[in-house]
């Protein structure tokens, strides 16, 4: 655990967004803008300087004659400080060619432009943003564009440095990668097209961890200004070009890799309203949109039951009988996910959870009416637990949060295969899941057991992962509000027959724990539904 001064120093870097890009990052996207062989370069928050030094290492001439003069911001004055003294010491950048400005770039007012510009911006998030609105604001009458509210700080600073790049200019970003599939980044996507900027979009794959200090989804963005008279001399290739491709190490950032696990896509056939985290994936995975839904049209998702302290709340058989508590204070329910094994949850699979002394109930204290349960809630407050955040703001404090059973739980987190349950039981989960609720009345039992099946096919999988918000290091996390947009297979659409055959796979699942056979029969349900998109 890190002490005091180490939760300040982290709190501090959190604060200014601080995390640096190594070295052979630094250097890719370095010579990327130098190619062009730049006069005027920017770096919009230089904190260490790591892309001006290797600049000056690059192409050291350049830097020492004067010929290249050099802009760079930096909101905090000790970065700054540190920044200058490393100059100072180090480098033979001539100091008078550098303009070093210690203010916060996004509302710095400039007129100038720049043929080059390399940035690692701060990655806060749309909540962190000082100054939101304020900021919204001046974006709309300086550079004509609203972005939306949940917009990442990375996003302002991209739209302004494309703003700030002279006409045959280049720049490089690398910055988190949501934007590409969330409705908050369809105004940035929008003036990628509008301004036929966006040549390159390299994403790293979500087990590269490219900052040691900070977790999060990563891309570098190239980017290149059409000329004055509108053409684009990118690298030969056809005017207004996109292209994506997706590296799956640090040592994978080199030409022949990117451009061996890349695709090209015209600007023309790009749509600011689609989803382009798609474009990264191998072979397409959709041909057929039509019998698609978005989950959002046929119910809700929704987070798990957060109690305030599981330790008080769930219990398991041996603390029931321990404390005589009534059964009407206490309600079956799934805390763990690893406490999961079947596909299906039903009643028996429950019982041997039960039996097991797995803690698999829920103590809900309005339904107590003998003296134990009473006593048992005199425990708790004795112990402190009715004084916890969301137990002080429950009323009475020992209530369960009020949510229905959902037929299908999805795992918040996972890595590789998302578990996905089918709670045939109907019994409340907690925040380890989030619940699939079907709202659609024209849907019947069997069409969720279908919704289910598909589900847990890999190619839903990889649908929803396209909608997954954070991950990195091979962590998967999915927010219930992405669940949402994902989308899924209407299974309504389906022939009588292939409905007949994927529920019989469903029957089967429910009577197995063997991991090979629940896979073979994952792999003929797949094989069945995939010929529906
Ligand atoms: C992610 S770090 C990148 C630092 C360095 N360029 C690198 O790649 O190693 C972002 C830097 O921008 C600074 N910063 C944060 N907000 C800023 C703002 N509004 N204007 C200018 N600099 C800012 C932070 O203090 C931090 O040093």
């Amino acid at each position: 655990m890190p002490n005091a001064a180490g939760w300040a120093e982290k709190e501090y870097k959190k604060e200014y967004g601080q995390f640096f890009t190594s070295r052979p990052v630094a250097e890719f996207m370095a010579k990327w803008v130098l190619e062009k062989q730049p006069k005027t370069i920017l770096d919009p928050a230089v904190g260490e300087g790591i892309f001006l030094w290797e600049v000056i290492r690059l192409f050291p001439s350049m830097s020492d004659t004067g010929e290249l003069s050099v802009t760079a911001y930096e909101i905090d004055f000790n970065m700054a400080e540190r920044f200058q003294n490393h100059l100072k010491s180090r480098s033979s950048l001539d100091v008078r060619s550098l303009n070093l400005c210690i203010e916060d770039y996004l509302k710095a007012k400039t007129k100038n432009q720049y043929d080059a510009i390399i940035c690692n911006p701060p990655y806060h998030k749309f909540q962190r943003i000082p100054d939101r609105e304020q900021l919204r604001n001046l974006f709309s009458e300086r550079y004509g564009i609203t972005l939306s509210g949940y917009c990442n700080a990375s996003s302002y600073f991209l739209v302004k440095s494309i703003y700030e790049l002279a006409p045959g200019g280049r720049c490089a970003y690398i910055m988190p990668y949501e934007f590409l599939n969330t409705g908050y980044g369809e105004t940035v996507k929008r003036y990628f097209l509008e301004k036929r900027v966006l040549k390159y979009i390299i994403k790293f794959d979500s087990s590269v961890r490219v900052f040691e200090d900070a977790i999060t989804t990563c891309c570098i963005l190239l980017l290149e200004k059409p000329t004055e008279d509108g053409q684009l001399k990118n690298c030969g290739r056809m005017e207004n070009t996109v292209i994506f491709s997706e590296i799956h190490s640090l040592e994978q950032l080199n030409w022949e890799d990117i451009e061996r696990n890349s695709k090209a896509i015209p600007g023309k056939q790009l749509d600011c309203h689609e989803k382009w985290l798609s474009y990264f994936l191998k072979e397409a995975l959709v041909t057929n949109r039509q019998n698609l839904i978005q989950l959002k049209k046929i119910g809700r998702v929704s987070r798990g039951i957060a109690t305030g302290s599981n330790q008080f709340f769930v219990l398991s058989k041996e603390m029931i009988c321990r404390h005589h508590l009534s059964k009407e204070v206490c309600l079956p329910c799934v805390a763990k996910a690893s406490d999961v094994k079947n596909l299906i949850f039903n009643e028996d699979v429950y019982r041997r959870l039960y039996e097991e002394n797995r803690k698999v109930t829920i103590f809900n204290g309005v339904y107590a009416h003998t003296g134990q349960d009473k006593a048992y809630i005199r425990y708790g407050e004795q112990n402190g637990i009715h004084e916890g955040y969301l137990t002080s703001h429950r009323s009475p404090w020992y209530a369960i949060e009020n949510k229905a059973p959902a037929p299908i739980w999805l795992a918040a987190f996972s890595r590789d295969r998302i578990k996905v349950v089918r709670n045939e039981m109907m019994i409340r989960n907690l925040t380890a899941f989030h619940g699939i609720y079907i709202e659609n009345a024209a849907f019947s039992k069997e069409d969720i057991d279908l919704l289910f099946c598909w589900l847990l096919t890999p190619t839903a999988q990889k649908l929803l992962k396209e909608n997954k918000r954070e991950y990195g290091a091979g962590l998967d996390k999915f927010e219930p509000g992405d669940l949402m947009e994902a989308d899924v297979l209407d299974v309504r659409r389906m022939k009588p027959q292939d409905r007949t055959d994927v529920l019989a796979y469903y029957q089967k699942m429910a009577d197995t724990l063997d991991l090979e056979l629940q896979q073979d029969m994952i792999c003929s349900v797949d094989h069945i539904m995939k010929n529906y998109i």
